[in-house]
């Protein structure tokens, strides 16, 4: 639950010979947490460019002119190249209309897929690591602060209890990591091998064989392989005996007995992989309390539960009542701080913009604003609270971008003035001129100043609403999570991808988004798959790392029609399955009926019309959803489609009012001279017209939108009824 993407006010030009084209006019947004939001505007409107300001990719000529994008504690537009390359693929996935662009031609599809997660693991061990200290660092001082000194003692006793059985948990995940490591890798190799030799390819059959049965050692492990010795012994001598005496044949072909053998060995090891794995975290505290038990008189399942009553009647019943009070100790100060942040900012809203403070005196007082915003942020919160982690980089670049613009459009009013000047007077003299002059951005002081203000409002109302549900909060379920998080953390540490274990997941992905016989797949090039099945590629590689967000930019739109269908309908699956939140943008609102949550409708660089995916469909307010309702086709009916007459403006010269205005043939004249600010008509739908003015007069919305809107009331009453 909750907003997992924050967009805020945000503005992208880009640089053209032309002049500078507004690509992007503030829009903001929220991304919530398992839902799927839907972009929809005609072709132009901007909807890439926000994504791929989203990911941090935009094209060089790009100019970011004002806004935020939150997530997880950070603000995606100020983050350096590095902090984005962590989290670009890692935790925000992007796939695109065409799948060739996202896949590379000479390399196999298998190495494309597994590429993804070797490369991620390699960061993740060292963070998981810093991570896991700084909580229970957290943990340790907040629940002595909240107790009194006289508890410190028992606090870091239970601490220290908490580290040990947690090392020693670590110590046995990592050598039964280590084993199973090296079964996947046996695993893959058997099947290469038994997969080769049936296609009677050339193989050094003898010495693959004996290596097979030479790292069949390896896989032992007191939990891995338990009970499983004479087995494996069993297998490995088996494999010795089968190529005893072997003599490559002329055709390649490979006798019953070494194959079978193989097989035989590949089996063994896929039944050890299939095992339930024990919960080392648990069972980590039940080996330290009692060293002489044998852990392995009940089968794993029982010991993974005898572990956890354990665990919890000994142990992490008193450790999270403790934990409990330092959370709510921890959640209270900063509450009491947040209160106090509240004041400051309301007193000092207007301060910046009355005082005709230089720039060195504003950014000191946006310095003294953060600092304070900072202060007040509970450290023991596990999701992040973006606003106020940001909120320095806000205050400051909105100051910058002010000071900036004071110093810059002077002269480049200057600069334009003269060149002008120069043009003319060439012209005057008679000569023919082949260059233009071009203007370059000239801000708009008032609306830098404003910007200030709103980063302010934004951050007081944000707390605001903080503190209002202050007391919802269940400490105990939030040290019940933050216990999970170190166990998570502490699994992380010592879990090591290998490229075998990478190949046996890519497989598992492949079939997940249903490529059919992705152990052949596997080693195929992308010009073999279809359309289709390039873009289910595409889309396995996008989850390979786990993201937490897709953005699937028009992801069907090269497709054709059933094979949409298909491709919709995985992404939803994977939405439903990964708990992913997901942008879904497109031209085609059909395209999204059945799968978003919510719709933003887009046009020429603002959301025009904003709501839930019902609210679009069936009360549709915006012009400029009609014109797009009216030009989806419909299936039920063989309508001629309403083409939207007119085209997108030209986005160097964005009208000044409601810029479908020209081709809205409900448009009064206000619509040609002021934006319409967004209008309310429920809680979770707003537009963006001036039809919605309550001095408007009435306009129902054309025809063929109130008769379809009939149409699939009926229907889905029929399919509910
Ligand atoms: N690199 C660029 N240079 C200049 N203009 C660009 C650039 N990228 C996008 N634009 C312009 O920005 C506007 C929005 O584009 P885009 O977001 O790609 O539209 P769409 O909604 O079709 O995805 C268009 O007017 C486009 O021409
Ligand atoms: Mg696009």
């Amino acid at each position: 639950m909750g907003t997992i993407l924050d967009v805020k006010n945000l503005k992208i030009s880009f640089r053209t010979s032309g002049g500078t084209v507004k690509a992007v006019r503030d829009i903001s947004f929220k991304l919530e947490r398992g839902k799927t939001l839907a972009i929809v505007g005609e072709s132009g409107s901007g909807k890439s460019v926000t994504s791929k300001a989203i990911l941090g990719i935009l094209a060089g000529n790009a100019i970011i002119e004002g806004g935020e994008i939150l997530y997880d504690g950070k603000d995606l537009l100020k983050i350096t190249e590095e902090e984005m390359c962590d989290i670009r693929g890692n935790r925000i996935s992007m796939i695109f209309q065409d799948p060739l662009s996202s896949l590379n031609p000479i390399v196999k599809i298998g190495k494309q897929i597994t590429e993804a997660m070797l490369l991620k693991d390699r960061g993740n061990r060292r963070e998981a690591k810093k991570e896991f200290d700084n909580i229970l660092g957290l943990v340790k001082s907040n629940s002595a602060a909240a107790l009194g000194e006289g508890s410190r003692a028992q606090v870091d006793g239970r601490i220290k209890t908490f580290e040990n059985f947690n090392a020693e948990a670590i110590r046995m995940e990592n050598a039964y990591n280590t084993a199973r490591a090296a079964a996947e890798d046996l695993i893959a190799k058997t099947e290469d091998f038994l997969f080769l030799t049936s296609k009677k390819q050339k193989i050094d059959v003898k010495s693959s064989v004996k290596a097979l049965a030479d790292n069949l050692k390896k896989v032992r492990n007191e939990f891995f392989s338990h009970g499983y010795d004479q087995k494996l012994d069993a297998a490995s001598q088996n494999l010795r005996e089968a190529v005893r005496g072997y003599k490559a044949a002329k055709d390649q072909s490979v006798p019953e007995n070494i194959t079978a053998a193989v097989k035989n060995a590949e089996d063994l090891l896929r039944e050890l992989t299939g095992r339930t794995e024990p919960d080392f975290f648990r069972i980590g505290y039940y080996k330290m309390k009692n060293p002489q038990a044998d852990l392995h008189a009940l089968p794993v399942e029982d010991l993974n539960e005898t572990a956890k009553d354990y665990l919890d009647q000994n142990f992490m019943n008193d450790f999270l009542a403790m934990e409990e009070q330092g959370v709510a100790w921890s959640f209270n100060k900063a509450l009491e701080k947040k209160k106090k942040v509240v004041e400051t900012l309301r007193a000092n809203r207007l301060v910046f913009a009355e005082g005709g403070m230089n720039k060195s005196a504003s950014l000191k007082w946006a310095k003294d604003l953060a600092s304070e915003v900072e202060d007040s942020i509970d450290r023991m919160e596990i999701n992040k609270d973006s606003a106020a982690y940001t909120f320095r980089f806000a205050m400051s670049d909105a100051i910058e971008r002010y000071f900036n613009a004071v110093k810059r459009n002077p002269k480049e009013e200057a600069r334009f003035a003269r060149q002008s000047r120069r043009r003319e007077a060439l012209i005057a003299k008679g000569r023919t001129i082949d260059w233009k002059v071009v203007p370059k951005v000239v801000y708009d002081l008032d609306e830098l100043k404003d910007n200030v203000t709103r980063t302010i409002d934004n951050m007081t109302e944000h707390y605001e609403e903080y503190i209002r549900s202050a007391d919802q909060v269940d400490f105990y379920a939030r040290s019940v999570q933050t216990v999970d998080y170190m166990k998570e953390r502490g699994s992380q540490m010592v879990f090591r991808v290998t490229r075998s274990m990478a190949r046996e997941k890519a497989i598992q992905l492949m079939e997940e988004v249903g490529i059919p016989e992705p152990r052949i797949r596997y080693n195929q090039y992308p010009f073999e798959f279809s359309g289709g099945m390039r873009q289910r590629i595409v889309i396995a590689i996008a989850l390979a790392a786990n993201p937490d967000i897709l953005i699937c930019d028009e992801p069907t739109t090269a497709l054709d029609v059933t094979i949409q269908a298909q491709i919709l309908e995985l992404i939803n699956k994977l939405k439903a399955e990964r708990n992913l939140s997901v942008i879904f943008i497109t031209h085609d609102l059909g395209v999204v009926a059945n799968m978003a949550d919510d719709i933003a409708v887009m046009y020429a660089g603002k959301i025009v019309e904003f709501g839930t995916a019902d609210e679009i469909f069936y009360d549709p307010r915006h012009p400029y959803t009609w014109a797009l309702l009216s030009s989806m086709p419909d299936l039920d009916t063989k309508e001629k489609l309403d083409a939207i007459p007119g085209t997108p403006p030209n986005m160097i010269y964005p009208p000044e009012g409601d810029a479908f205005a020209v081709r809205n043939k409900y448009a009064m004249q206000i619509d040609f001279e002021m934006q319409p600010p967004a209008f309310y008509v429920s809680d979770t739908h707003w537009a963006a017209s001036w039809l919605l003015h309550p001095d408007a007069p009435k306009v129902d919305p054309p025809k063929i939108i109130v008769d379809r809107i009939e149409r699939m009331k009926k229907k889905a009453g029929g399919e509910l009824g």
